[in-house]
């Protein structure tokens, strides 16, 4: 099922590769209090499963969902930790099959004109643009929109502050994903300040 229902009105996702879970939910908190509606916890981690289980059940309010998916396996157990959207960072026929069988929404992965035009026949106008800066950026996403106007991307990869507003300025962007204001040694050094005055300032960066 194509995500754009279930994405929309969000305008930049914060990407989490998260191993401990009380550090998790500290974040989660976070960024729910600086605005944030929607969280994506990808499955990089032995403990992502169980965090997203986690979180689910405690910020019921949040959209929050489950990305680097790789396997039909992990879209059933990401489902059932209760995520409400999936991304992968690519597309198969088998990934997409299972994804639909789940009736789950699901951001498949495209980086080239014909990835592309094959999710747009299989019903995926919202596509993930992944690795977007390696892959040319903004420019190259204003580039493939206009022979396809009606992709919809959400692209991740190397975004930060500074290129973000190029990415939100193009029509044919729906969302942004990204870890740039999540940083390791805050989480690790558990500095809540710090993790609060990042997300606020990416917040606000995303939708001022
Ligand atoms: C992803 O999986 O979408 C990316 O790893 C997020 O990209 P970033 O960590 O470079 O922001």
């Amino acid at each position: 099922m194509d995500a754009t229902e279930c994405l929309m009105g969000i305008r930049l996702m914060p990407v989490l590769a998260l191993r401990e879970e009380a550090t998790a939910l500290r974040l989660a908190h976070i960024l729910k209090d600086v605005g944030f509606q929607a969280l994506e916890i990808t499955l990089r981690t032995p403990q992502a499963l169980g965090i997203l289980e986690t979180l689910t059940r405690a910020l019921p309010e949040l959209t929050i969902g489950a990305g680097s998916l790789r396997t039909p396996t992990q879209i059933t157990q990401a489902k059932a930790a209760g995520a409400q959207f999936l991304v992968a960072p690519g597309h198969t026929e088998t990934l997409l099959a299972a994804a639909q069988a789940e009736r789950m929404p699901f951001v498949p992965g495209a980086a080239t004109g014909s990835e592309m035009l094959r999710l747009l026949e299989a019903g995926y106008e919202l596509q993930k643009f992944f690795p977007a800066e390696t892959l040319g950026g903004a420019p190259a996403l204003r580039s493939f929109s206009a022979p396809l106007p009606e992709v919809r991307f959400f692209p991740t990869g190397g975004i930060n502050s500074e290129r973000l507003p190029a990415y939100l300025a193009l029509e044919a962007v729906a969302l942004v994903g990204g870890s740039w204001f999540v940083s390791d040694a805050a989480l690790r050094a558990g500095d809540e300040e710090a993790l609060a005055a990042a997300a606020a300032q990416a917040w606000s960066l995303a939708h001022g």
